[in-house]
């Protein structure tokens, strides 16, 4: 008999996530069936993407969502071997232990063809499903040229690490802002070329000296007034995708921001929304890209990880509060 562990949410988040919103429970899972396969979590990501979707896909009491790398640790099913690795669906959640019978519900994908020289946590990361966001949002959306201008922010977290360096790898020149001078330095280290912290800076005037022929591209995970000023820079064709708007997340009233409508047609700027996993079709195709960059040295995702199941919660807030630097996972 295996004892397993869950999180559920216990309250829809209002604000700020808090301990109180998430309760961790323990269940005995019963003999396996024919058919089914147990799964025990290795990696689970946290992602900012839990707190607007908790409330749009969940209801209280449900088991917490998100994606986790788990091994099969024992089997009935003949195409779940006990010894292999996969990815889930988000829908499994925040489980410990979980029974499946596999199928596209639960299963993601098998990782029986994954590189053995990349270490499995890349799988969560700049192999996964933010490194997938990255490629398609930047390459996709913003259809980058040699000696562009970019701008990214959240450069420092799991997509727009990603990002400022694909961008780097397109011959762009990369502007980055994060939150804290120990990220400037981290992203001048992985090669931006110019990082700013926007908690200390004046973003319209920093802006008018890093880009004074204005920005090309911006690549926005973060939304809100920030979004306000940088459109304000964009230069005549530029492209926007919107890939995120985490400074909104947990407000109850989001920003009120000036729209700048008619600077966006005399600027005839795109600007483009997108859900990463509308590319599935055309994963294997970044897999494979990203896959070739990282094993010829070009391209890194680090991981801030967690020790400990019963820390999902502190993970996931740390998202909110600036406390990753590239892909926020937990380690059972
Ligand atoms: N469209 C899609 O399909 C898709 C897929 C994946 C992710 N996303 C979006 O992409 C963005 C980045 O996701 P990620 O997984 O890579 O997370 P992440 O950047 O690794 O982690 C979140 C980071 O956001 C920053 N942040 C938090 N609150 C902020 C605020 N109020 N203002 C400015 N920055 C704030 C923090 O960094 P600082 O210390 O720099 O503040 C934090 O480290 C999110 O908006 C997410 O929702 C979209």
């Amino acid at each position: 008999m295996v004892k397993a562990k869950k999180f559920i949410l216990a309250k829809h988040f209002d604000g700020f996530p808090k301990n109180s919103d998430l309760k961790l429970l323990e269940e005995e899972l019963p003999e396996l069936q024919d058919g089914q396969f147990l799964l025990e979590a290795i990696y689970l990501s946290v992602d900012p993407y839990m707190r607007p979707y908790s409330r749009r896909l969940l209801k209280e009491g449900d088991v917490m969502l998100g994606q986790q790398l788990a091994k099969v640790i024992q089997s009935r099913n003949t195409n779940y071997a006990t010894g292999s690795h996969v990815l889930t669906t988000n829908k499994v959640g925040w489980r410990s232990h979980t029974i499946s019978r596999g199928g596209q519900d639960d299963i993601e994908s098998q990782l029986e063809h994954y590189p053995a020289q990349i270490p499995l946590c890349k799988a969560m990361g700049i192999l996964g499903m933010v490194g997938m966001t990255s490629y398609f949002g930047f390459i996709d959306i913003c259809t980058p040229k040699e000696g562009e201008t970019v701008v990214v922010n959240g450069a420092a977290g799991a997509v727009g690490s990603i990002v400022g360096q694909i961008a780097k790898i397109k011959g762009c020149r990369v502007i980055g802002f994060a939150g804290s001078d120990n990220k400037v330095k981290y992203l001048k280290d992985l090669g931006f070329d110019e990082a700013f912290n926007y908690k200390t800076i004046d973003l319209d005037e920093t802006l008018k000296l890093a880009a004074p022929n204005g920005v090309d591209i911006y690549f926005d995970n973060v939304g809100g007034k920030f979004s306000e000023v940088v459109r304000k820079h964009m230069r005549k064709y530029g492209r926007i995708s919107c890939c995120g708007a985490i400074s909104q997340y947990n407000k109850q009233v989001p920003d009120s921001i000036t729209s700048y409508d008619m600077l966006v047609v005399i600027q005839e700027l795109k600007i483009q929304g997108f859900i990463v996993s509308s590319y599935k079709a055309r994963y294997p195709e970044a897999f494979k890209q990203i896959a070739e960059w990282y094993l010829q040295g070009k391209i890194n995702l680090d991981e801030t990880i967690t020790d400990g199941f019963e820390n999902m919660p502190k993970a996931f807030f740390g998202l909110f509060t600036g406390d990753n630097i590239g892909k926020a996972l937990v380690k059972t």
